[in-house]
């Protein structure tokens, strides 16, 4: 529990690694908050969308991710994504969303706007700390959180995990085109030259390929709470 007087717990990795539901378990776990910092990106994107605001235009995105902060609320008990007011918790979650979020969050502008927001909601979560999932949490957000952790899997799974989710959602989406833009995003996310996806050095890589969604959270849990206890 560092300088923070909370605890913090970083969880970073690519689409579809399973951050979201493993974050989940464990901060239920651990009696923490959550925070998916992915879902300010997503909100931001749709946004602009919505706006119609140039993706190429730096300056108008980064105007617009700021003018946000005050807009987007997180409902702490139904973990609803409100957008003045408006709910916007599935729709950003649509695979068009996702690409934009993927081109936005490319902006170093834009994600300095961002990077305030996301340690408020960590930090002021009224709990005794939070789990935060995204692909800069352990490198850019929290540098010094308590534990990081770096959470990935195989290609071919980690599409599989996604085409299943939307499959789940009732979207008709085809298994190629989740692949390819999967492959589309990594790619994206990765090569970036601002906080690219990557593990930070003091990070723990863990591959869930194969494994069992309580199996991970059993395995993770232990390490935690283990370095927690020894801080
Ligand atoms: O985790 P996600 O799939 O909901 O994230 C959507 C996009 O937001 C992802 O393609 C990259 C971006 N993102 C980011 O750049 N930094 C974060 N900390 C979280 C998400």
């Amino acid at each position: 529990m560092k300088e923070h007087g909370v605890i913090i717990i970083a969880i970073d990795g690519p689409a579809g690694s399973g951050k979201t539901t493993i974050a989940t378990g464990l901060a239920k776990r651990l009696g923490l908050a959550k925070v998916d910092t992915g879902a300010i990106y997503r909100a931001a994107a749709f946004l602009a969308q919505r706006l119609r605001v140039d993706f190429e235009d730096e300056d108008a995105l980064a105007e617009l991710a700021a003018r946000m902060r005050t807009s987007l609320r997180v409902d702490g008990e139904t973990r609803k994504y409100l957008l003045d007011g408006e709910d916007v918790t599935e729709k950003i979650r649509r695979p068009e969303v996702s690409a934009a979020a993927s081109k936005l969050s490319a902006w170093p502008k834009v994600r300095a706007m961002l990077l305030d927001l996301q340690r408020e909601l960590a930090l002021n979560s009224g709990t005794k700390g939070a789990v935060l999932e995204g692909r800069d949490i352990g490198t850019v957000v929290f540098p010094d959180a308590d534990v990081k952790l770096f959470l990935t899997a195989s290609a071919e799974e980690r599409a599989r995990r996604r085409f299943q989710e939307l499959k789940g959602k009732g979207l008709d989406v085809e298994w190629e085109q989740v692949a390819a833009d999967q492959a589309a995003r990594d790619e994206q996310d990765s090569s970036r030259p601002v906080a690219p996806l990557a593990p930070a050095k003091d990070a723990t890589v863990f591959d869930s390929t194969g494994m069992e969604v309580e199996e991970v959270l059993d395995g993770l849990e232990k390490l935690v709470k283990g370095r927690i206890q020894e801080m």
